[in-house]
């Protein structure tokens, strides 16, 4: 298949674009309206004669490597909570380091793009050895992932060809929010939450296509910041991996020192680093950890750090706590599906950056789409 940019000038571009696209063929098929659309299910086919012993697991274990191990991240707090089942996170190559425990009651679920990255094909050969149920989350039918896996769903967001990560991220995220809703289907108690997501999911692509807009405005601030030495992104909750997530595509692309910072975990260290010059972007969308981050936005302001806060419509002038401050609103979704809509901005930063600073957008130093070797 021959795949060209069309009107865009690198893949990373067009797949940040294409997302709205990549998200509802994500979902074309999964997500059935009975009747008048009051009894919604989410059917993943692949994963149909599995999901009570899934339900049953001791635990379910995510294990990746960079982006698609954030996407788990992001999807691990709507697993727990519609699961009722300990979910635990692996980087591949760090269980396979230590030989962590895998029971043969566990489930793991192993995120992919590409189905082929060395790490995590070792991790899920030793996940079998030890006898544990085996899923495969990739966005390619076939690859080696696909193939050793006892059951798993294809993300079908579509061919990424630019090294960096950003519809499979999205699609990725929207899959194990699927999955969620899947394991916790037979829940009454889940019900209104299950409902509320559901119908966030079929309004998700139009919410990208909404924060898509914000391109320019993302144009400008990396011309802002296009100088910098380094950018720190605070997130917590839903978005601490929007934040690491974030602070990867600016490293990866832009070749500018960024680091992912959990905002829980600010006093224990990384605060020191706060001064007027230190640019740190800080992500405070709506959800139930919104006071906390407001008032990490206020202390990082009394020490005076330049802030860039990202928040939810209409909420600018609960969040920033001075002109100095700028502010990003993008839509507002259901928590759990917040960090596809939040990561947007950041793949355009990123994205920005890695122009306006000469770097090569489709394939960064030393970097390969997929990595075959441990
Ligand atoms: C993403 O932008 C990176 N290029 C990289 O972290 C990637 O996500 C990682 O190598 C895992 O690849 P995979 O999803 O194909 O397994």
């Amino acid at each position: 298949e021959q795949i060209n940019k069309g009107k865009y000038e690198h893949y990373m571009q067009k797949e940040i674009h294409e997302q709205p696209e990549s998200l509802t063929t994500t979902m074309r098929g999964r997500l059935i309206c009975g009747g008048s659309c009051k009894s919604q299910t989410v059917l993943l086919g692949g994963l149909k004669d599995h999901l009570k012993t899934i339900r049953r697991s001791r635990r379910i274990v995510f294990i990746g490597c960079g982006t698609s191990y954030n996407a788990a991240l992001a999807a691990r707090p709507i697993l727990e909570e519609l699961s009722g089942v300990p979910v635990t996170m692996e980087i591949a190559s760090d269980l396979l380091d230590r030989q962590g425990p895998i029971y043969r009651e566990d489930t793991t679920v192993f995120v992919s793009q590409s189905g082929e990255t060395a790490d995590t094909l070792r991790a899920l050969e030793y996940a079998l050895e030890n006898g544990a149920l085996c899923v495969g989350i990739t966005n390619t039918v076939g690859s080696a992932i696909a193939r050793h896996t006892h059951c798993g769903v294809h993300i079908n967001a579509g061919c990424e060809i630019g090294v960096a990560s950003t519809k499979a991220y999205t699609s990725q995220i929207v899959v194990m929010a699927m999955l969620a809703l899947a394991i916790g289907a037979d829940t009454i108690s889940n019900q209104a939450r299950r409902e509320a997501i559901i119908d966030g999911l079929f309004d998700l692509p139009s919410k990208v296509r909404e924060a898509l807009k914000l391109d320019q405005e993302m144009k400008e601030l990396a011309k802002l910041l296009m100088n910098e030495q380094s950018l720190l992104v605070f997130g917590r909750g839903y978005n601490y991996a929007t934040a690491l997530e974030g602070a990867l595509k600016v490293k990866e692309v832009a070749l500018m020192h960024s680091e992912g910072i959990l905002a829980g975990e600010m006093k224990h260290g990384p605060l020191a680093l706060v001064d007027e010059t230190l640019p740190i972007f800080v992500i405070a969308t709506h959800d139930a950890c919104f006071s906390k981050q407001q008032s990490v936005i206020h202390q990082l302001h009394a020490r005076k750090g330049r802030l860039i806060v990202m928040c939810s419509k209409g909420d600018a002038a609960s969040v920033c706590p001075g002109e100095s401050c700028r502010v990003i609103e993008v839509p507002h979704v259901e928590d759990c599906l917040q960090p596809v809509v939040n990561i947007v901005p950041l793949q355009l930063l990123a994205y920005h950056l890695t122009v306006l600073r000469g770097y090569n957008v489709d394939q960064p130093r030393n970097l390969a789409k997929s990595v075959t070797t441990e």
